[in-house]
């Protein structure tokens, strides 16, 4: 495994692999990698020659007052868990190097990036989407996979993709979770051992909805109250948003059916967590 710094070193070796007829794949990620960030990679292990896991702390996709300056780093560590899913390179570029003095170039999705963390994240879409084309031009890869943890984020790169004709294929993998059922996520590492077990609601709350759903219920409002109730419950936590869209459109459903969207988001002390499900999948 090499480590490229470079994204003219990384443009080259894209372009020797692909005259060399290797199909190229690419996991991005800020890092702090852990299982859920694995699983992307080894699905791009089995279906491409070459493996690319970039890794860039996007500082486009956060906020004023955002937690970009604490968002947990640890290169080392990262590059055991990338070697040992087989990553062969891992691309991490310098931010001066992706946003140099001058810089003045965003992609925008539109609608799909005004609700759920785009209301409550004016601009972060815009950083995602901008880091990612940016990245698809440096590695160049016949496919990306993408988590559905952030189900918003991988909606908008698709749209995205599809929007600009870029080659690239998107793959949405699985939501990978601990034990427990706590969503893996790097920022998980900010929560205390108090919080860490009243993260558990979101979780919960999408089990309950589910199962409710499973026994027939359809309303929103029965079914968003089961999730309020369970999160409200949490000393720690305060609710960002508890919505149920498509999960095509991400427009508000009326009563819900196998493709509705689950998506929560919720602050649990000073973490703004995340999780969803779509009701019909697993
Ligand atoms: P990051 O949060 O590091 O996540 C990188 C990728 O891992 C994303 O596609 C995300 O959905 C996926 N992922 C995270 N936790 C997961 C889990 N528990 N199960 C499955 N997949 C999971 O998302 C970003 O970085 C950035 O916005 C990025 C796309 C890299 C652009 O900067």
């Amino acid at each position: 495994m090499k480590l490229i710094e470079s994204i003219e070193e990384m443009q080259s070796t894209a372009i020797n692999a692909r005259q060399a007829g290797k199909t190229v794949a690419l996991v991005p990620t800020m890092g702090y990698l852990h299982a859920g960030h694995a699983s992307l990679m080894d699905e791009g292990r089995k279906r491409a020659d070459i493996l690319v896991a970039s890794i860039f702390v996007n500082p486009t996709q956060f906020g004023a007052g955002e937690d970009f300056n604490t968002y947990p780093r640890d290169l080392e560590k990262d590059k055991l868990i990338a070697k040992a899913a087989g990553v062969d390179y891992i691309f991490a570029p310098k931010a001066s190097d992706m946003y140099p003095t001058g810089y003045q170039t965003y992609v925008n999705v539109e609608e799909l990036t005004l609700p759920l963390c785009g209301a409550s994240r004016p601009g972060h879409f815009r950083g995602v989407t901008t880091v990612v084309a940016k990245l698809f031009n440096i590695v160049m890869p016949h496919l990306a996979l993408f988590g559905k943890k952030d189900f918003q984020q991988l909606t908008v790169i698709r749209r995205m993709a599809a929007d600009l004709n870029m080659t690239v294929q998107i793959l949405g993998m699985p939501i990978v979770r601990e034990s427990d059922g706590l969503a893996m996520s790097s920022r998980n590492a900010y929560l205390s051992q108090a919080e860490r077990q009243s993260a558990l609601c979101l979780s919960l709350a999408l089990q309950s909805v589910r199962g409710a759903f499973r026994s027939g219920e359809r309303s929103v409002e029965a079914l968003r109250k089961l999730a309020l109730d369970i999160i409200n419950a949490e000393a720690f936590a305060v609710i960002d948003y508890v919505e149920f869209y498509h999960e095509a459109t991400l427009t508000e459903v009326e009563q819900v059916d196998d493709r509705t969207l689950v998506a929560l988001a919720v602050k649990i002390g000073k973490t703004r967590l995340i999780d969803n499900c779509v009701l019909g999948e697993d």
